[in-house]
């Protein structure tokens, strides 16, 4: 089975918005074999969790239980929505609000103790050699997972986004993406045990649209796909999904 996963970021700022793309999301997801995940903003989750039950994530969550922290969203207000997974480690989030790797870490393993799926996102800002996967990669899932126990890991997704092909239009190449969910699979494993690593799903993100959709989820070795913008547009996210099937 295939993921799309639609990281609406902020996008999408009307509730009147929010509805019709979700309900056309909605009717194509019903008409395919892949999981579509929705991660909207905030407020728009519980429309999608309680009026039209679709699969749903959050695009972050605070690593506390509950208390003085002004502005944060926890993991039991999630969980009361059935919210059932949650994007953490965006680059936009390490780059905006300065999350850390120690950050990123508290808040994985917050979410996996809470029962969410954790779609974990990693990538590096510039590829110095061609055809290399830099090491900062596997350096960040090193540090992201670090005390997450092992009979945790098949909640956990990784989104192989290289920095420079967010939003910029200049996607991975296949046969790149695919060698990162290698190199990603192959670190997991070294860290737990080979046979965990290999069943790791690992998504590409990245200027994913409905022109090369195919190209990644058809190749070996990656899951599906993680897409920003072009998944805020009604007509391009439903054409792929239906390409997906
Ligand atoms: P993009 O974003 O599809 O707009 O490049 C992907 C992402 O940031 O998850």
């Amino acid at each position: 089975m295939k993921y799309l996963v639609a990281n609406w970021k902020s996008y999408i700022t009307s509730h009147k918005d929010a509805k019709a793309l979700f309900l056309a999301t909605r009717d194509e997801a019903d008409a395919c074999l892949s999981e579509v995940i929705v991660c909207p903003p905030f407020p728009f989750l519980p429309d999608i969790k309680q009026d039209w039950d679709m699969a749903a994530g959050a695009q972050d969550v605070f690593w506390e239980t509950k208390g003085a922290y002004t502005g944060e969203v926890t993991l039991d207000m999630l969980r009361n929505l059935n919210v059932e997974y949650v994007i953490l480690g965006h680059s936009e989030r390490r780059k905006y609000f300065e999350e850390s790797d120690e950050v990123i870490n508290k808040k994985v393993k917050a979410a996996l103790k809470a029962g969410l799926k954790v779609i974990l996102c990693v990538g590096e800002k510039q590829r110095k050699e061609k055809n290399v996967i830099p090491k900062i990669v596997a350096e960040q899932i090193k540090a992201n997972l670090a005390g997450v126990p092992k009979t945790k890991i098949h909640n956990v997704m990784v989104a192989y986004e290289p920095i420079w092909a967010i939003g910029t239009g200049l996607s991975d190449t296949p046969e790149n993406a695919h060698q990162a969910a290698l190199y990603i699979r192959k670190t997991i494993g070294k860290m737990y045990h080979t046979k965990l690593g290999m069943g790791v799903k690992v998504l590409y993100g990245g200027s994913v649209n409905s022109k090369n959709v195919l190209e990644f989820v058809n190749y070996h070795g990656i899951d599906g796909v993680l897409v920003g913008s072009a998944s805020t547009k009604k007509d391009e996210f439903t054409k792929m999904i239906k390409l997906v099937g």
